[in-house]
């Protein structure tokens, strides 16, 4: 496995593997990886010749400071799993190598990028877009995973595709869950062992609510999982949207779309930890 911190560098690897007629799949993260991570690297293990993991801890994305100084960073740790896990190529550039001068670029897929996580974190997916298309633009790969956790960056992404027209396949990898039902994230590592057990109430609501779907209308089921959740001392639901699945516009009835999805945001515990889950309903 090579590590590589330059594009320069990068690219001379890339170039002889495409050369070679191999195909290659990139997996974006900012480290501090976990189980999900290693679900996305080890499909694309799978399904292709080489593969790359960036780990950059990406500025432009975080519209606070101190969540920035504060994201974990374990590049050690990060690459020991990376090399179990057959990684060929791990991408760790710094700041200034990826932004040499300010991005003044601008990224707008309405509503996409507008609702939900958009509206309440500004200038976020511009970030992301900034960072990924970067990404594209410095591997060119095959295939790119990301996890459908972030339900609705996938959606913001593969609307950027689209738009630049890039020539390359967005593979969407299920969430991956502890046992118990929590959704993987870096962001567990900061949750005490008490708010853990709480956060669990966020994915046992959105499972009881497929269920609760089948007897209810949608705004019933919507009001279910919020009010269930807010009831639950030390978990605030930011918003809880049910959405297509597709465009991510709000869906009133159950049979306006053929793809429906539940997004939902929490506040747990004191600091608080701000946590993301997702469910499929169609
Ligand atoms: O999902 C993430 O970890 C980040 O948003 C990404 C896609 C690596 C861009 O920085």
């Amino acid at each position: 496995m090579q590590i590589i911190d330059t594009k320069k560098e990068l690219k001379v690897v890339l170039d002889a593997a495409r050369a070679e007629g191999k195909t290659i799949g990139l997996v974006p993260t900012m480290g501090a990886l976990h189980e999900g991570h290693a679900s996305l690297v080890s499909r694309s293990v799978k399904e292709c010749d080489l593969t790359v993991v960036s780990v950059f801890v990406n500025p432009t994305q975080f519209n606070d400071k101190t969540d920035l100084e504060n994201y974990p960073r374990t590049l050690d740790a990060d690459c020991a799993l990376l090399r179990e896990l057959g990684t060929d190529v791990v991408f760790a550039p710094s700041v200034s190598e990826m932004y040499p001068e300010e991005d003044t670029r601008i990224f707008s897929y309405p509503p996409t990028d507008t609702v939900m996580e958009g509206a309440f974190r500004p200038g976020h997916f511009n970030g992301v877009c900034q960072i990924v298309s970067k990404l594209f633009y410095a591997v060119e790969p095959t295939r790119a995973y990301f996890g459908e956790k972030d339900f609705q960056q996938v959606a913001v992404i593969k609307a950027m595709v689209r738009d630049l027209k890039l020539n390359l396949e967005i593979c969407p990898c299920p969430i991956v869950r502890e046992k118990d039902g929590l959704a993987l994230s870096s962001r567990n590592t900061l949750l005490t062992d008490s708010e853990r057990k709480i956060a669990l109430n966020i994915s046992k609501y959105l499972f009881e609510s497929k269920d609760f779907m089948k007897t209810h209308s949608l705004a019933e089921t919507k009001d279910f999982v919020i009010s269930n959740i807010n009831a639950v001392e030390g978990l605030e639901v930011q918003y809880y949207d049910i959405v297509d699945g597709d465009t991510l516009q709000t869906v009133a009835n159950w049979d306006d779309s053929v793809s429906v999805v539940g997004c939902i945001t929490v506040f747990c515990g004191h600091r608080p930890v701000r946590l993301i889950d997702n469910v499929r309903y169609k």
